[in-house]
């Protein structure tokens, strides 16, 4: 598929069949998710792979709505900054590492016919309780990866203008 036709394709699922994923697609996206670049390629992630009955329901107290569960799978993306590339100022790349990962994940089940939703808006503490992670590995996103049901919101794909996301040559140049 042409890139810009698959990066349209994409939308948060927030909606899922529970038809199983078959082990095929889902090892092509975790795939996807290694070729991910990262800085000075230190691979700082790892990704928990949750296929349990037991422990997905258990997650409903990670982020709470229906539709999180009904996925037969889920993927949490960690980082470990003990193994992250820092900047000289300081500054820890290692989320931005995992951010990439994560768009990989989302675009490379979207290729495969199979639904994403990034989530953020979890709550850490229950993830690290259920999921038995260490303090020092943070949890940066999760998102649920199943057969979609239903149709995309025609708003979910609202995008502001490029006259409004891109300056030319210099901050704030509207004028190409
Ligand atoms: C960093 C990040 C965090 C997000 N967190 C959530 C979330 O907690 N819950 C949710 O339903 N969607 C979440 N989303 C999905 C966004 O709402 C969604 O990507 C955005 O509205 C654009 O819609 P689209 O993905 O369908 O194109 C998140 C997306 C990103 C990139």
């Amino acid at each position: 598929m042409e890139f810009i036709n698959l990066a349209q394709k994409r939308y948060s699922v927030r909606s899922y069949s529970d038809q199983p994923v078959d082990d095929a697609k889902l090892m092509e996206v975790l795939n996807a998710a290694r070729f991910a670049p990262t800085a000075c390629n230190y691979q700082p992630f790892f990704l928990i792979v949750i296929r349990d009955l037991a422990i997905r329901r258990q997650c409903a107290t990670v982020y709470n709505r229906p539709w999180f569960l009904n996925a037969p799978v889920m993927i949490v993306a960690c980082c470990d900054h003990s193994q992250s590339w820092h900047r000289s100022d300081g500054k820890d790349y290692g989320e931005i590492d995992v951010a990439i990962v994560m768009d990989h994940i989302t675009l490379a089940a979207a290729d495969v016919g199979l639904g994403t939703c990034w989530i953020g808006n979890f709550d850490v503490f229950e993830a690290r309780k259920v999921l038995k992670i260490p303090a020092e590995i943070s949890v940066v996103a999760l998102t649920p990866l199943g057969y979609p049901s239903g149709q995309p919101l025609v708003t979910s794909k609202s995008r502001k203008p490029l006259e409004q996301l891109v300056f030319w040559d210099h901050y704030g140049n509207i004028n190409k």
